[in-house]
């Protein structure tokens, strides 16, 4: 499939739930006693993952015909063995959290996954959930197909994370819900923290201190969660799509309604304004605990900058759409501090520069990021075939890139893009876009 961009791309748009805030209201609303609601849930398959995952171990799931969904919970401490081999997908979110609710419960679980996610490391995440009790047998380099015995009671730690990962601090804040005292995570570099929120809001006793830039969450365990009533805001890792879309297609004016802007998710916002791109944020609200705005856009002529360090976490998914936008940007685009793209659901840092050079851009690759020379606004030659990999943001990154490409750049796989972002193909034609 290649994407083609005809003329401007206009109108208001809708991007589906955020990923990271679903998996978490299911699992949280699967340990609450009673009905938690969701709406807005995303309905990709790394969430589908989660939901089946949480039925598995004993929850009541169901879609209602208005789409919110209902989730009936089990209370804390009361997940169930499961019968099958729990089987993740692509989705690592999914995998990572769910290792941390199951190490505080005398559970044992085999967890599977696709290609990709079967290369990605679960050390980071073990390490932290060993020290609590939890048992793991592993393929080789710590990677899925993994059993795991949990564990209860098991052992409070105060856990200094050594990657700056949302994941392995969740899988901990997970795991401490099921564990008798207090369990710290020490942060040193802050990294999303729809956790803590959602945890709070559910009645968990926790608090988070400031030691400079360093965070201290520290969570009572024993909690008795009470079911919500949970509001999804729009993804903001989605939004990216379609924002730079119209940044890049000259004359675009593009509103995207509905996007999460949590500060430890928003800085790819923050950084394409710093390459001058036209982005306002319009109704700007609080939403579910979480700030929402619709955010509009219009073609802009870019240049290159030095990428802060200090908002990597902050944007951490939203690199490879980034390299697009700095591959038209005039002058150079310099972005390090990416060593964690290295795990995603592919290397994104080979992948996106591999695919950048074979339609025209050019790259050159860092251990920890890019340097990019942009055409000043120039379309890209484009006319080669770019291999997804399992991974959606690699497909959207480089439909996105068509858009502004004179010959057509082919993605071999768009399938991916359902684990994320259900609907991008016709969200992408319903503002224009066309497909070759
Ligand atoms: C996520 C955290 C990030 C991000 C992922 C979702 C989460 O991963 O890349 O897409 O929901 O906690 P890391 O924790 O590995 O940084």
């Amino acid at each position: 499939m290649a994407f083609r961009a005809p003329g401007p791309l206009k109108g208001a748009v809708a991007v589906p739930g955020d990923k990271s805030i679903s998996h978490r209201s299911l699992m949280l609303s699967a340990l609450a006693v009673g009905e938690s609601v969701v709406e807005g849930l995303l309905e990709g398959e790394d969430v589908l993952a989660t939901a089946a995952a949480m039925r598995a171990m004993g929850a009541q799931i169901t879609r209602g015909e208005d789409s919110r969904w209902h989730i009936y919970g089990v209370g804390v401490g009361g997940l169930l063995q499961p019968e099958t081999a729990i089987e993740m997908g692509n989705s690592g979110t999914s995998t990572r959290l769910l290792m941390g609710l199951i190490a505080s419960h005398p559970i044992t679980a085999t967890f599977t996954g696709d290609a990709s996610l079967s290369k990605r490391p679960m050390g980071r995440v073990i390490e932290p959930l060993s020290l609590m009790g939890a048992e793991f047998t592993t393929s080789p380099g710590g990677r899925l197909p993994l059993t795991m015995r949990g564990i209860n009671p098991a052992v409070p730690i105060e856990y200094r994370l050594p990657v700056a990962s949302a994941q392995v601090k969740s899988a901990v804040l997970l795991a401490a819900l099921n564990t008798a005292g207090v369990t710290r995570v020490i942060e040193p570099v802050p990294t999303r923290d729809h956790s803590e929120r959602m945890l709070k809001g559910f009645g968990a006793e926790l608090s988070v201190e400031l030691d400079g830039a360093t965070r201290i969450i520290s969570i009572r365990g024993e909690a008795e969660l009470k079911p919500q009533h949970i509001v999804v805001p729009g993804d903001p890792s989605s939004a990216a799509f379609p924002v730079v879309a119209a940044l890049l297609v000259p004359g675009s004016e593009v509103t995207v309604t509905n996007v999460g802007l949590n500060p430890t998710r928003a800085a790819l916002f923050d950084v394409l304004r710093m390459m001058g791109g036209d982005i306002s944020f319009a109704n700007e609200r609080e939403v579910g605990g979480e700030p929402v705005a619709d955010i509009v856009v219009r073609g802009s002529a870019l240049k290159g900058i030095e990428t802060p360090v200090e908002t990597v976490a902050s944007m951490v998914d939203e690199y490879p759409v980034l390299f697009v936008a700095a591959a038209l940007a005039e002058g150079r685009t310099v972005a390090r501090g990416l060593e964690e793209l290295r795990v995603k659901e592919s290397d994104r840092i080979a992948v996106m520069a591999e695919g950048l050079r074979a339609i025209g851009a050019r790259v050159e690759e860092l251990e920890d990021g890019l340097i990019i020379d942009g055409t000043g606004g120039e379309k890209l030659p484009g006319g080669a075939t770019i291999a997804a990999r399992l991974d959606h943001r690699i497909a959207m990154s480089f439909a996105v890139a068509g858009l502004a490409s004179k010959g057509d750049v082919m993605i071999d796989d768009m399938a991916p893009v359902a684990t994320s972002f259900p609907g991008f193909v016709n969200l992408m034609t319903a503002l224009g876009a066309e497909i070759a």
